[in-house]
C-alpha cells in the first residue's frame, strides 16, 4: 500500500470514529429548537456516554487529533491538482479549513471549562455568548454547525468508498446526498436561531453559571 492510500485510510478511519460524536452532537444543536430542557436533557444523557473517561478519548480526542493531523499531513504533501475537483470536494476541503481554524477555541471553550472549573456551558450558557459578542457568534455558530454538517455528510460517503463499507455508499447517490445534507442543514439553522433566542426563549443567559465564568475570566464585568 502506499504512502498517500495509507494516510487516506487513517483519515477515513479517524472521520468514521469521530462521526459518531458529531452526528449526535449536531442532533443536539437542532434540538434546541425544541427548548433549553429538551436541549440540556440529550446533552446530559449523551455527555454519559462522549464524557465517560476512555470512551471520550476513544470516542472523540484521539480519532479528532488524528483526523487532524492527517488531514494537515495530506495538505502539504497532495500534488496541486491538474484536473478540475467537483463543488462537493471543494465544499468538503473549505468546511474542513474552516473546522481546522475553529475547533481548537471552540473545544477549549466548551469542554475547557467543564474540565477546570467544572462548569458545563449548556443551552443558557450558548445562548449567552450570542448575546455578549452577537457580531462574532452569530456567523461564527451558524458556520459552525453547517460546515460541521457539511463535512460529517461528504466524510462519511468519502470513507464509505475508501473503506469500502456498502451501507454507506447510499450517500453517494445525488439526490441521498443533496436530501441529507438539506435536512440537516434546514434543522441545525433552526437551532442555532433557537439558542439566539429567535424561536425560544431564552430567558437570562447572563445569569448562567458559564456566562458568569466567562464574564470573570475575560474581565467584561
Ligand atoms: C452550532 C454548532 C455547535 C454548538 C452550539 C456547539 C456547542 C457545544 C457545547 C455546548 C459543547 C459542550 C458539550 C457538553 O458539555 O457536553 C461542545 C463540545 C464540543 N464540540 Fe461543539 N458545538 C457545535 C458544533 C460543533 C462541531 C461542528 C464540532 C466538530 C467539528 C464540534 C466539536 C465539539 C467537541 C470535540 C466538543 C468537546 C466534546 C467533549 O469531549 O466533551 N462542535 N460543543
Amino acid at each position: 500500500m502506499n504512502a498517500e492510500l495509507k494516510w487516506l485510510r487513517v483519515q477515513a478511519w479517524s472521520g468514521a470514529v469521530f462521526s459518531v460524536f458529531l452526528f449526535v452532537h449536531l442532533v443536539n444543536q437542532a434540538l434546541a429548537m425544541a427548548g433549553a430542557s429538551a436541549y440540556d436533557g440529550a446533552q446530559v444523557s449523551a455527555r454519559r456516554v462522549y464524557q465517560a473517561p476512555v470512551l471520550e478519548l476513544v470516542l472523540v480526542a484521539v480519532p479528532l487529533l488524528v483526523h487532524v493531523v492527517s488531514a494537515v499531513v495530506q495538505l502539504i504533501r497532495r500534488p496541486k491538482a491538474t484536473t478540475p475537483v467537483s463543488w462537493r470536494v471543494r465544499l468538503h476541503r473549505y468546511s474542513g479549513r474552516f473546522l481546522l481554524l475553529v475547533i481548537v477555541g471552540h473545544v477549549v471553550a466548551t469542554r475547557g471549562a467543564s474540565l477546570l472549573y467544572g462548569t458545563f456551558p449548556g443551552f443558557h450558557g450558548v445562548a449567552f455568548t450570542f448575546q455578549w459578542v452577537p457580531a462574532y457568534f452569530w456567523p461564527y455558530y451558524t458556520a459552525l454547525a453547517l460546515c460541521g454538517w457539511y463535512h460529517l455528510v461528504h466524510g462519511l460517503s468519502t470513507a464509505g468508498a475508501v473503506l469500502r463499507w456498502p451501507g454507506v455508499s447510499v450517500l453517494q447517490r445525488p439526490r441521498m446526498f443533496k436530501a441529507v445534507v438539506g435536512v440537516g442543514a434546514v434543522a441545525l439553522v433552526l437551532g442555532v436561531l433557537s439558542l439566539g433566542g429567535v424561536f425560544v426563549d431564552v430567558g437570562e443567559p447572563a445569569s448562567s453559571e458559564y456566562a458568569r465564568l466567562v464574564l470573570r475570566l475575560t474581565g467584561s464585568r
